[in-house]
């Protein structure tokens, strides 16, 4: 998977940049405010069409400027060798070319770079909304299974379809609709839920790994009582769904459930062990991902030292090194990780007021 090559343009206060990152771990330290974090954010704004700090583009593109352009070359070992490029304008425009020609949507460049972040606002995959988890869920079935990706865009239609009949206040559809409905909804919960079954025994030996004192225990919550079949429960709730207008129960609310003594990891642990634990949760996507793809993850880590002591910090560098995946790790000190770490051919980046060079000692 690993990034061959990477330029930066237009991105928060980094000078245009040119680099060959390591294709293993790649350390970048720097001060305060210097420009790790937007490093990054303009990987994962080309992996992903989006940043990790803001729901928008716009205050990621650097001030006086109109746009931002990313690209990157990418040596994946399935896909062979591709050119991913991203431009995002401040009016809202975007273009991403793959291989010099355009795409038209995210998902098939994002299938290029699957990268996963690991950031001090990590913990809210864990104390935020559904929708998180769901989103952590989508991204394993995703890059494992890519049909997977139509078989949401399906069921998505028809429950926009679905609630604008019980907006609309007409009971007589429903019957229509709730077949197709449901036919959708059992398509995407059964991929959720094998996905999730095959990452339970991998998160459990990862988080091990990372804090052997940690007991968590995950469970997936499909968006509706498990024990009877949904066409049942959407006649049951008919009456209330449409007082509501709209749609109680279906994957749209699915859970993934994260306990700790049968009360939720995030009333319960510390700061840093939800951290820990989400880390547990990405690496394991990682795991997971290599084993039915042979493709590896990248994986962001930014200001690694922020919540865990070293201890933690250690068993995490041993798991992403195990992983044998591209990483961009992050800190304030240059020697704070790699003065205990040296995984083989590493590469050092410093940044200084936005500028970027490369530090690798010669050897
Ligand atoms: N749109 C923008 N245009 C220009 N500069 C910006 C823009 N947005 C933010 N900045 C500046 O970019 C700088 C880099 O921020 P960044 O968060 O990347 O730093 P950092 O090295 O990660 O710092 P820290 O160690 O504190 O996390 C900050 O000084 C910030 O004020
Ligand atoms: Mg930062």
């Amino acid at each position: 998977m690993p990034i061959k090559r990477l330029q930066i343009s237009g991105v928060r206060n980094l000078q245009p940049l040119s680099l060959t990152p390591a294709l293993g771990v790649n350390f970048i330290y720097g001060e305060n405010g210097s420009g790790k974090s937007s490093l990054l954010e303009a990987l994962y704004i080309l992996a992903t069409g989006k940043s990790f700090r803001h729901h928008l583009l716009k205050p990621v593109i650097q001030h006086d400027m109109d746009e931002c352009v990313l690209f990157s070359e990418i040596d994946d070992n399935r896909l062979g060798n591709g050119r991913l490029g991203v431009r995002r304008s401040r009016s809202g425009d975007k273009a991403i070319r793959l291989n010099g020609e355009a795409l038209h949507s995210q998902a098939e460049a994002s299938s290029w770079l699957p990268v996963q972040i690991i950031e001090p606002n990590t913990f809210k995959l864990l104390s935020g909304s559904p929708q998180e988890r769901r989103q952590f869920i989508d991204w394993g079935v995703f890059h494992v299974e890519h049909s997977f990706l139509d078989q949401w865009r399906e069921f998505k239609k028809l429950l926009q379809q679905r609630n604008a009949v019980l907006k609309k206040q007409q009971p007589d559809w429903l019957d229509v609709w709730d077949k197709g409905f449901v036919k959708a909804a059992n398509a995407v919960n059964e991929s959720r839920k094998a996905y999730i079954e095959r990452l339970l025994p991998v998160f459990q030996h990862t988080l091990s790994r990372l804090d052997a004192n940690l007991d968590v225990e995950l469970s997936f919550y499909p968006g509706w009582e498990r024990t009877s079949n949904l066409i049942d429960i959407l006649h049951k709730q008919r009456e209330r769904d449409l007082q509501i207008g709209h749609t109680q129960s279906g994957p749209q609310r699915a859970e993934l459930r994260i306990k700790v003594d049968k009360m939720n990891a995030a009333d319960i642990l510390s700061r840093g062990q939800q951290k820990a634990v989400v880390a547990a949760l990405k690496l394991s996507q990682g795991v997971l991902f290599q084993q039915e793809t042979e493709r590896s993850t990248i994986y962001l880590v930014d200001d690694l030292a922020s919540e865990l002591d070293e201890k933690h910090r250690f068993a995490l560098c041993q798991l992403l090194e195990d992983l044998k995946c591209q990483v961009f790790i992050t800190s304030i000190e240059h020697n704070s990780i790699s003065d205990h770490w040296k995984p083989k051919g590493c590469k050092m980046f410093h940044v200084e007021q936005g500028h970027v060079s490369d530090k690798t000692p010669l050897v």
